[in-house]
């Protein structure tokens, strides 16, 4: 497609019935801001420039609708009169010249690509005009598309529509592409004398057709164009994206037991033969290759799990975790920015953080390194080959050699060298037939409390 295209999206909505402290496209869902899936949609349907309309957060929300790498401009809504005139907010980026105008909103993040270009593709086919809209099963508060003969005649809103206006179920999803070369004057003639007393951007069909123009409905689904209001229905928007997210990565060929109960991010990269057991929730930034195997209720941000790695269950990742192929990270263990070499094993009740751990090298439950001194985070090197007994305190900064054995117990605070044995324990004493003495003062003692009751 050859023809030039400005995207405005509008985001400039006061966001009333979210009842949050920040605007309602700011809320996340797969822990990405509203407005960055949009701008995500947006760049990949390849326009030329990209505004943005904003009102509250205005500084927050341009830097989220940044994220993806698109060049937004802002421009500010200072009063929300309605989409009509928020769109014309854009006027200075409108009058660059543009062969297609594409209006989308920044509250609607389930959209994809492949609606944005079906609209500009029918401006491309001599429209002047192109509503994406959608059938639902409960149209109420949405425009109604009126259409007769394949041409769209009218969008009705809601407050503004008749009995029989409000029992259509075809619906306009607030999408849009206008004739570039036509916009501004076409939107420069909507008025606000309507039930709200708004400028609508949905009486653009009727002013191009009195102009002798030309309008069309063109239909997508409805779980791509669902919006957001409030709460109620950012959960339901997230369920969509999560069902769909986890229906694609099944189908790229991993495996889900339960796939309802596990949670994506936006960017969670999941390769071939992966099993992903029930409950495990992905946070940003994670990528698991292709044959690794999560166990159930592991949680994951910021992580990397190489070929053949086992996480789990109940185990956390946290960002900057780093494991090789092979390695595993067991039951109640959690790592945080450490490199697990090939083979390790980190299999019980561990925390591991600021660290690095050579291959094959077995960390024994409830190992701890101590890597925060109340005011800085130090590091702990592990070679490879090498075996931290049980209950093992490592003392950050502080190395171990390859091939070297630390006692179960042991607080470690000096560097092990290769092969060394390092014990860092008390050593045991016994004292025979001392048992029954001290049993038998005890029951004494025991006597003595009784007798002082009575
Ligand atoms: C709008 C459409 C309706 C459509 C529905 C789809 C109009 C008149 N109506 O209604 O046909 O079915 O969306 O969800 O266009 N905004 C601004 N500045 C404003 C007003 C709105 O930036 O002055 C932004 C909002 O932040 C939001 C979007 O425009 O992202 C839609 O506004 P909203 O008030 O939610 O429109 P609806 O009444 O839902
Ligand atoms: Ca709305």
């Amino acid at each position: 497609m050859s023809r030039t295209c400005l995207a405005i999206i509008l985001a400039a909505g006061d966001s009333t019935r979210m009842k949050s402290s920040m605007s309602k496209v700011l809320h996340p869902v797969a822990g990405l801001p509203m407005i960055a899936h949009v701008m995500k949609a947006v760049a990949a349907s390849g326009v030329t420039d990209t505004a943005i309309v904003v009102g509250r957060d205005a500084d927050a929300v341009t830097k989220a609708a940044s994220q993806g790498g698109l060049n937004v401009t802002p421009f500010l809504q200072k009063e929300r009169l309605g989409t009509g005139h928020a769109v014309l907010t854009a006027r200075e980026a409108i009058e660059r010249g543009y062969d297609d105008i594409l209006v989308a909103y920044g509250d609607a993040p389930l959209i994809t690509e492949a609606p944005l270009k079906a609209a500009r593709a029918a401006l491309a086919e001599g429209n002047d005009l192109a509503v994406i809209g959608f059938h639902t099963a409960s149209p109420t508060g949405y425009g109604r598309l009126l259409v007769e003969a394949g041409e769209l005649v009218a969008i009705r809103e809601e407050k503004d529509a008749s009995e029989d206006e409000r029992r259509i179920t075809r619906c306009n999803s607030g999408l849009m592409a206008i004739d570039g070369r036509k916009a501004l004057d076409l939107l420069s003639r909507i008025g606000n004398s309507n039930a709200k007393g708004e400028y609508y951007l949905t009486d653009l069909v009727e002013i191009a057709r009195s102009l002798g123009g030309r309008a069309v409905a063109v239909d997508a689904p409805e779980s791509e164009l669902a919006g957001c209001n409030n709460r109620a229905e950012l959960a339901i928007i997230e369920r969509l994206w999560q069902e769909r997210r986890r229906h694609d990565i099944m189908v790229s060929g991993v495996t889900m037991i339960a796939p309802e109960t596990v949670f994506l991010a936006h960017d969670t990269v999941i390769g071939q033969d992966v099993v992903i057991e029930p409950n495990v929730v992905f946070g940003p930034g994670v990528t698991v290759e292709s044959g690794a195997i999560i166990h159930a209720f592991s949680h994951l941000e910021g992580a990397y799990v190489a070929s053949g790695a086992t996480v789990g269950p109940f185990a956390r990742l946290r960002p900057g975790a780093n494991l090789a192929e092979g390695s595993k990270v067991g039951n109640f263990c959690e790592v945080k920015k450490a490199e697990i070499g090939k083979g390790a094993k980190i299999n019980h009740l561990t925390y591991i953080g600021d660290a690095f751990i050579g291959a094959e090298t077995n960390i024994g439950a409830g190992t701890i390194t101590c890597n925060y001194d109340g005011v800085n985070k130090h590091e702990t090197h592990i070679g490879a080959h090498a075996f931290i007994g049980s209950n093992t305190a490592l003392v950050a900064p502080v190395s171990v050699g390859d091939g070297a054995i630390v006692g179960s117990g042991s607080v470690i605070t000096q560097d092990v060298p290769a092969d060394a044995l390092a014990l860092g324990r008390a050593r045991q004493e016994v004292k025979p037939e001392r048992a029954p003495v001290i049993r038998e003062r005890n029951l004494a003692l025991k006597a003595a409390k009784k007798d002082n009751k009575r």
